[in-house]
């Protein structure tokens, strides 16, 4: 017995980074996957590598920020496999600017794949989810959705936004055995992270410096906290923002000094 055996998941952004390692670890634990992206190719390799390894996982196209296209994913779900115990929502585009410059475009693009986006997986899912006497919703935030952000105001506010329309689906449908709760990964090694440390000029060596853990964090990882998220084992925790960053935000020191061991 796997600890997801006989659940249903949806993976959105399943095609990359922590979306992938998502959709295979929550397959090698024995749940039927539904992979959701809108690079098709990539989406296609992720879920033959999950039937390579014995699991079950089938492709679905579908763009996050649009409802009809979220409909039709959830649709597939429960067609292709009887129902839906878990969303993941964690696909996402952004662009970013200083705000008094900012194209307006980019801001509603932003705001429409990773917050509006998140609200149609969850608006999706909770009706098949109450079907079914529970759920679980895991929705990919950010540290930056704790925060502030130079350049990245669209990212930092839809991340921030996200936590709170966790804790609202939370308290709204606890009740029924729905639990919500989002997960705010540090540096994480993707093509996303990649692209955004060349923007600013850093390394990924310097990005990595930054955490208590003096590494960048593995997709696997995040993966992980997302599976016992999916789990049973996190009945306890609905409406929580759970930070895994590899002590990213666990301090300032204002003061430079060395962690212990140089
Ligand atoms: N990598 C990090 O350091 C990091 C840190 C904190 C939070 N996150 C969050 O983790 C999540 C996954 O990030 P990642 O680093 O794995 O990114 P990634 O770039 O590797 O994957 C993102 C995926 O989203 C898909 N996508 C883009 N627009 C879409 C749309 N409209 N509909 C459906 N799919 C779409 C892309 O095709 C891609 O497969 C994101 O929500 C991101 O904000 C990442």
């Amino acid at each position: 017995m796997g600890r997801l055996t006989g659940k249903v998941a949806i993976v959105t952004g399943g095609a990359s980074g922590i979306g992938a390692a998502t959709v295979r670890r929550f397959a090698e634990e024995g749940a039927r996957v539904v992979c959701a992206d809108i690079a098709d190719q990539a989406g296609e390799r992720v879920v033959a590598t999950v039937r390579d390894a014995g699991g079950e996982a089938a492709y679905c196209h579908a763009d996050v920020g649009t409802l009809a296209e979220v409909e039709a994913m959830v649709a597939f779900a429960v067609d292709t496999y009887g129902g839906l115990d878990v969303i993941h929502n964690n696909a996402y585009w952004t662009g970013g600017g200083y705000v008094g410059e900012l194209d307006p475009e980019i801001w509603e693009r932003s705001l429409r794949i990773m917050l509006t986006g998140v609200f149609y997986g969850m608006r999706a899912a909770i009706p098949r989810m109450l079907a079914r006497g529970g759920g679980s919703i895991i929705n990919t935030s950010s540290v930056e959705g704790l925060y502030g952000g130079i350049l990245g105001s669209p990212y930092n506010t839809a991340k921030g936004g996200m936590i709170n329309l966790t804790r609202s689906v939370a308290l709204e449908y606890g009740r029924k055995n729905i639990r919500a709760n989002c997960i705010c990964p540090g540096a994480v090694v993707t093509p996303a992270l990649e692209q955004l440390a060349s923007f600013g000029g850093r390394s990924l060596d310097d990005v990595a410096a930054m955490h208590a853990l003096g590494r960048n964090l593995r997709p696997a990882e995040i993966a992980n906290v997302a599976l016992f998220l999916a789990s049973d084992e996190s009945s306890a925790i609905t409406g929580a923002a759970i930070v895994a960053d590899g002590g990213l935000t666990s301090g300032l020191n204002v003061g430079g000094f060395p962690p212990y061991g140089g």
